[in-house]
C-alpha cells in the first residue's frame, strides 16, 4: 500500500476549512486523524485541551483541536488546569500506528481553506458522498442534493442556524442533519451584549472623535447615549441564545424583560420574570430590542417598517440572528428619520455587506461581520461536534446533536 493510502483511512485535518465530504466504506472510531505522514510517528503531540473535549461522549478518543490537524489519542495525562477552561496535556499513546489496523475506511475530500468552497467545486466534490460537513455559507438546496445523489445520508453543519439547508427536501430524501446548538450560546450572547453596549454608548463614534480631533472638551451632552439601568429589554426569540443574553443583561439593572416567539415559554421566562407579549407591544415598550430568533419563513422580514414605526425613538435595535429577519431598507429609513436611536447588527443581507451599503454611512448603525460565535474555543468545539455528528450519522448511530426533521 503506498504511504498516501494511510491518509484515506482517516479524517485528516478536520478543521474550519470545511466542508468535508465523507465517502465511507465502513466506519469506526477512533479514526479522526493521524500525524502528518512525514513526521516522526513516535513523537507524541502535546498541547492544550479545551475543557469541553473531556465532556464529549466519546470516551477513549481525544481530539487535539488544532486548526490544522486532529489526532486520535489513545491515552493521555492531564496536567493541572491553567484556568479559563484550558488544560495542558501530554499524550502517552496515540493512534498513528494503530490507524492502519482499524477496520475503518473513509475517503475524505476536504476543501483546505478558511475561505468558502466555490459553489461549482462543492457541486463537483459532493457527487457520490455519503456525508457532507458544511458551513452556513454553503447553500444545501435541491441542486446540491441532486449533485450529491442518492448516497448522501448525513449533512452536518458547522452552525446552529439551519436556514441554509433546504430542510423539506432533505427530509424527503431521508437525509439526517447534525448541527451545533448550545456550544456557541455563551460566545454569541457575549457578542450580543458587547454589540448592544457598543451601540447604545456610541463607542465607534466616540473612538473616531478621539482620533479625528473632534474631542475638544468634556461637554455635558456630547456623546451621550442610552443606558441599561432601569430599562425595558425586549427579546425576539427567548431560545438558548436569547436566554443567555437576558441572563447577562439582568445584572446591568434591567427593570423589565419582554419576549416574543411562537408560544410562551413560562419555564425559561421565569428566571427573568420575562413577559410574553405580541411583537407590536414588544416594539412599542422596549428600550432595547435584541433579535435572537432563528430565520424561518415566519421570521423572514419580521422587523420591517411597521415594527420600526412602533419603536420608541430613543430605543436601540440589535440583531444577532440572521440578516433576513430585518428589512434593511426599512431599517435605514427608520435610522435616518429618527424613528429609533441606533442599531447594532452582527448579521446582514447580503454577507459580506458591500462597503458601499447605505447602512454603513450611518453613525448610529454599528455593523459587525457575523462574529457571534467567533472565539477560538467555541469554533473548535463546534468543529468537534460537527465532526462527531457526521461520524455518528454515517455509522447510523445517535448523533450528539441531531436536528429533528
Ligand atoms: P433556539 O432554537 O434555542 O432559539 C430560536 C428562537 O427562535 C426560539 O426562541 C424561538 O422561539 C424563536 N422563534 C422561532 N420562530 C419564531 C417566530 N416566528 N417569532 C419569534 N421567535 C421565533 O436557537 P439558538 O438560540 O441556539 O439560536 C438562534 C439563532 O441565532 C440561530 O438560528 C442562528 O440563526 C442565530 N445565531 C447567530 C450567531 C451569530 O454569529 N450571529 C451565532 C449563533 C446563532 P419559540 O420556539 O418560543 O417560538
Ligand atoms: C450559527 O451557528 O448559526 C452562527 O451564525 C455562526 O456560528
Amino acid at each position: 500500500m503506498p504511504a498516501s493510502a494511510h491518509y484515506t483511512l482517516s479524517f485528516r485535518a478536520i478543521s474550519p476549512s470545511w466542508p468535508l465530504l465523507g465517502h465511507p466504506r465502513h466506519l469506526a472510531l477512533p479514526i479522526v486523524s493521524c500525524p502528518p505522514l512525514d513526521s516522526n510517528p513516535n513523537a507524541a503531540p502535546t498541547g492544550v485541551l479545551p475543557s469541553q473535549c473531556e465532556k464529549l461522549p466519546f470516551p477513549g478518543t481525544l481530539y487535539l483541536p488544532s486548526y490544522d490537524t486532529f489526532w486520535v489519542v489513545k491515552s493521555w495525562d492531564l496536567e493541572p488546569s491553567l484556568g479559563d477552561g484550558v488544560t495542558p496535556f501530554s499524550v502517552t499513546s496515540y493512534g498513528f500506528g494503530g490507524l492502519a489496523s482499524l477496520p475503518s475506511s473513509c475517503e475524505v475530500e476536504q476543501w483546505n481553506s478558511d475561505d468558502p468552497i466555490p459553489r461549482k467545486k462543492l457541486e463537483e466534490s459532493v457527487a457520490g458522498a455519503h456525508g457532507l460537513l458544511c458551513r452556513l455559507t454553503d447553500r444545501v438546496d435541491q441542486k446540491l442534493l441532486d449533485a450529491a445523489g442518492a448516497n448522501l445520508r448525513v449533512i452536518s453543519t458547522l452552525s446552529v442556524g439551519v436556514d441554509h439547508l433546504a430542510l423539506d427536501e432533505i427530509k424527503k430524501r431521508g437525509i439526517r442533519v447534525g448541527y451545533t446548538p448550545g456550544v456557541l450560546t455563551d460566545a454569541t450572547a457575549e457578542l450580543a451584549v458587547s454589540l448592544l453596549l457598543t451601540t447604545c454608548r456610541r463607542l465607534p463614534e466616540a473612538i473616531e472623535e478621539v482620533k479625528n480631533g473632534g474631542w475638544d472638551s468634556w461637554k455635558p451632552l456630547w456623546m451621550c447615549g442610552y443606558g441599561l439601568s432601569q430599562s425595558t429589554v425586549g427579546i425576539v426569540g427567548l431560545g438558548r441564545i436569547g436566554q443567555a443574553i437576558a441572563r447577562r443583561l439582568k445584572p446591568f439593572g434591567v427593570q423589565r424583560f419582554l419576549y416574543t416567539g411562537r408560544q410562551p415559554r413560562p419555564q425559561e421566562a421565569a428566571e427573568f420574570q420575562a413577559e410574553f407579549v405580541p411583537i407590536a407591544q414588544l416594539a412599542a415598550e422596549s428600550d432595547f430590542i435584541v433579535v435572537s430568533c432563528s430565520l424561518t419563513p415566519a421570521t423572514r422580514g419580521l422587523c420591517s417598517k411597521e415594527f420600526f414605526q412602533n419603536m420608541k425613538n430613543t430605543a436601540v435595535f440589535i440583531n444577532i440572528s440572521r440578516g433576513d429577519v430585518v428589512n434593511q431598507d426599512d431599517l435605514y429609513q427608520a435610522l435616518t428619520s429618527g424613528q429609533l436611536a441606533a442599531a447594532g447588527l452582527d448579521v446582514t443581507t447580503p454577507e459580506p455587506l458591500p462597503p458601499s451599503h447605505p447602512l454603513l454611512t450611518l453613525k448610529n448603525c454599528v455593523i459587525l461581520p457575523h462574529i457571534g460565535s467567533a472565539t477560538y474555543k467555541t469554533r473548535n468545539t463546534m468543529a468537534l461536534l460537527a465532526a462527531n455528528n457526521l461520524l455518528a450519522g454515517l455509522r447510523g448511530e445517535t448523533m450528539p446533536s441531531e436536528l429533528k426533521l
